[in-house]
């Protein structure tokens, strides 16, 4: 029974990865920044990776570590805490999530990074990981289904929803992401392993349109061209991996399942 902590086992991702790891016999843990009561199996530890306290109580005795906590800015910052931590403590394998198009967004002028900061952090922690000495793995994901849903909400609040010009995605199921980082984190260690992507690709005025159709809600959609070259990256597709297609619930499939009737 190997022991695994799952950090982020509280999110979107890593609350679908803690029930497969457990399923699959693995002693898990996760560390969170509130305080939470073991359940199901499953124990839970205070920590919080920004400012490293409570890490290395949570990473004590752990084999597998994997790293699923996550937020827009400062993920360097808590992969280096992990590190430092899960070094001393002697893991012997850390699974990583990133984004795809982490290597190929430039973040370069103050435009690039107000709106990719978080491709920036991502690259960053990868290279944390990479050079940390501890066998690692790290998987590029592209975007959940679940946060082109919440920033489909958030535009909806507004009486015009503004569609980046020529931005396209590739939403993904979280649950599709969560079997893969699964499947290895229970595996050998293996590096950067090739990316995962949603069974389509979308423009953003589309995935917008499909939202407005599944909830009943109208709104004019205009189209706005960024600036920059981070900007320019995401326009030439820098985000997508069409050749890394996997199955799973398309925008639609999902917004079938998630948007409730009594809100469309
Ligand atoms: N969402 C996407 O579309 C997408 C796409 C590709 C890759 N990813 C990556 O996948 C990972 C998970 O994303 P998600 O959408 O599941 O995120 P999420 O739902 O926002 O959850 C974030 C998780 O990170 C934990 N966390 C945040 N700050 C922390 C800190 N300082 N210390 C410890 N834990 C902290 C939170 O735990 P508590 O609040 O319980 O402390 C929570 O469990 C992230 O690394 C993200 O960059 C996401």
């Amino acid at each position: 029974m190997a022991s695994i902590l799952v950090t982020g086992g509280t999110g979107t991702l890593g609350r679908l990865v803690v029930p497969l790891l457990h399923n699959a016999d693995g002693k898990v843990r996760v560390l969170s920044r509130k305080p939470r009561e073991a359940a199901d199996g499953i124990e839970f530890v205070t920590g919080d990776l920004t400012t490293g306290e409570g890490v290395e109580a949570a990473v004590a005795g752990v084999e597998i570590i994997v790293n699923c906590a996550g937020t827009n800015k400062g993920d360097d910052d808590k992969a280096r805490n992990l590190v430092r931590a899960a070094s001393r403590a002697g893991a012997r394998h850390l699974v990583n999530v990133s984004v795809v198009g982490a290597d190929r967004i430039p973040v370069v002028s103050g435009v690039d990074r107000a709106m990719f900061g978080y491709f920036a952090s991502k690259l960053a922690a990868e290279r944390v990981v990479a050079d940390s000495g501890l066998p690692w793995t790290t998987l590029r994901a592209t975007q959940f289904h679940d946060l082109i849903l919440l920033t489909a909400r958030g535009l909806a609040r507004l009486p015009v929803m503004p569609a980046a010009a020529g931005f396209r995605f590739q939403p993904i199921d979280a649950a599709q992401v969560a079997a893969r980082l699964t499947e290895l984190a229970l595996g050998p260690p293996a590096g950067l392993v090739p990316d995962i992507a949603g069974p389509k690709v979308y423009e953003m005025a589309a995935l917008l349109r499909g939202y407005l159709r599944a909830s009943g809600k109208r709104r004019p959609i205009v189209s706005v061209r960024l600036p920059g070259g981070g900007a320019r990256a995401v326009r030439s597709g820098a985000n997508l991996a069409p050749d890394r297609a996997a199955g799973g619930r398309t925008w639609e499939e999902f917004l079938a399942d998630r948007v409730a009737p009594s809100a469309r």
